[in-house]
């Protein structure tokens, strides 16, 4: 293991850096892969994903690189975004990008792991995060680790072709099977 930040029994996270920029672009370009992300409706090259680490400010974002315990393979990008000191909240975003691996449960163990952190090392209160309605695999995903749907924004995103629901969930501290 290398910088290991928190350990799972299949993944885990370490510190994602500037030089993780040249593999993890290359996912974000991938239909499939971007297909449910933001970030899906622009290109991605490795200066951009390099820039958009340089500009994060590690009080208000973390970002870990997602690693198989077994082999060391970079598998994809995690993190806890726009942490709130006041209202101890955060929102959750999560790529496996290595679209080969999915389904061996690394999602589902990476959401746990940064649930803990948020939790027992941050002190947050609260996780959130939003998944589009056509994601079933992350809906699935996030019922398994105990997220609770508190919204749905109708027609907020514009998905191959068409109008989709946004769905907004949300974790609140000891509600949990964080695991
Ligand atoms: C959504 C996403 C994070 C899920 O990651 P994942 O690693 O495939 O998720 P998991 O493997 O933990 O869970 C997926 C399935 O595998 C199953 N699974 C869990 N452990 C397993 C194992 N050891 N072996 C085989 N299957 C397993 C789960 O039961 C689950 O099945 P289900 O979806 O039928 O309920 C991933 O598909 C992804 O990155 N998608 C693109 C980006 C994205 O949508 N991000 C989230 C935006 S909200």
């Amino acid at each position: 293991m290398r910088n290991p930040c928190l350990v799972g029994t299949k993944v885990y996270l370490r510190p994602l850096e500037e030089a993780d920029a040249a593999e993890c672009h290359v996912w974000l370009n991938d239909p499939d892969v971007r297909r449910t992300l933001a970030v899906r409706g622009v290109p991605h090259t490795e200066a951009s994903s390099r820039a958009w680490l340089r500009a994060l400010d590690p009080r208000r974002d973390q970002v870990f690189a997602i690693v198989t315990n077994e082999g060391g393979l970079y598998v994809g990008n995690c993190g806890l975004h726009d942490i709130d000191p006041v209202d101890r909240h955060a929102t959750l975003g999560i790529v496996i990008g290595r679209k080969d691996r999915w389904g061996q449960g690394f999602g589902t163990e990476t959401v746990r792991l940064l649930c803990r952190h948020a939790f027992d090392d941050l002190n947050l209160h609260k996780v959130c995060l939003s998944c589009y309605a056509t994601n079933e695999r992350g809906l699935r995903l996030y019922a398994r680790a105990g997220f609770t749907v508190e919204g749905r924004r109708r027609e907020q995103v514009f998905i191959d072709g068409r109008w989709v629901d946004e769905i907004l969930l949300g974790l609140v501290r000891g509600e949990a099977p964080v695991g």
